[in-house]
């Protein structure tokens, strides 16, 4: 039987599950983008769940049952800063488990962030999309600003592409 997928505002609480999901997307998935030792450097800090996300209503948790399978949310602080900037948002965080990517957890999740976002008053989302999603979110709408070097402290830079979208 096929198990139906849920999309629920993630708490506090689920950061094991949504360090869950990073451990089982990230590695496998960015493989073919990155260099080993960018990702041996990098992957420990983009895989571990961010507090501040977790409390702030705007990321969400995709679920099979019990079983996590995807995450994904927005904020109104360009990542990294305290800096808003009225009607736009930042997509944060998306990841869908290995075994579960090409069955809709990522659009499903885009969705639910569009749609709050939109009641919220956003009119733009940005996101800095590591190489090997840029072509999940062309498939939801999205254009390239330009490519980025994401700072990571220690002198290393995390190649990256800024794209953004209209809601
Ligand atoms: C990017 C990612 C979140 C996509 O999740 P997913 O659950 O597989 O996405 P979906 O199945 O909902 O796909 C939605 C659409 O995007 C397309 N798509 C997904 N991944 C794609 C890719 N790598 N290249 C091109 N198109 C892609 C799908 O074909 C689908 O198109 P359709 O709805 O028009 O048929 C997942 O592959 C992932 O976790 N990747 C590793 C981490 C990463 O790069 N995250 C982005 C961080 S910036």
């Amino acid at each position: 039987m096929i198990q139906a997928v849920t999309v629920r505002v993630a708490r506090p609480t689920d950061s094991a599950a949504v360090e869950r999901i990073l451990e089982a997307s990230y590695p496998a998935l960015m493989s073919h983008a990155y260099a080993p030792a960018v990702l041996e450097e990098v992957l420990p800090l983009i895989m571990t769940a961010n507090p501040q996300l977790l409390g702030s209503g705007t990321f969400y948790l995709a679920e099979a049952g019990d079983e996590p399978v995807g995450c994904g949310g927005w904020s109104s602080e360009r990542p990294g800063t305290p800096d808003i900037e009225p009607g736009l948002a930042h997509l944060r965080h998306f990841g869908t488990a290995q075994t579960w990517v090409g069955r809709g957890v990522g659009r499903m999740i885009y969705s639910r962030c569009e749609c709050a976002a939109r009641a919220a008053g956003v009119r733009r989302f940005e996101c800095y999309a590591s190489l090997g999603g840029e072509g999940f979110y062309s498939a939801l709408g999205f254009e390239r600003i330009r490519e980025v070097d994401i700072d990571f402290g220690r002198g290393l830079g995390f190649p990256s592409v800024l794209i953004e979208r209209r809601i």
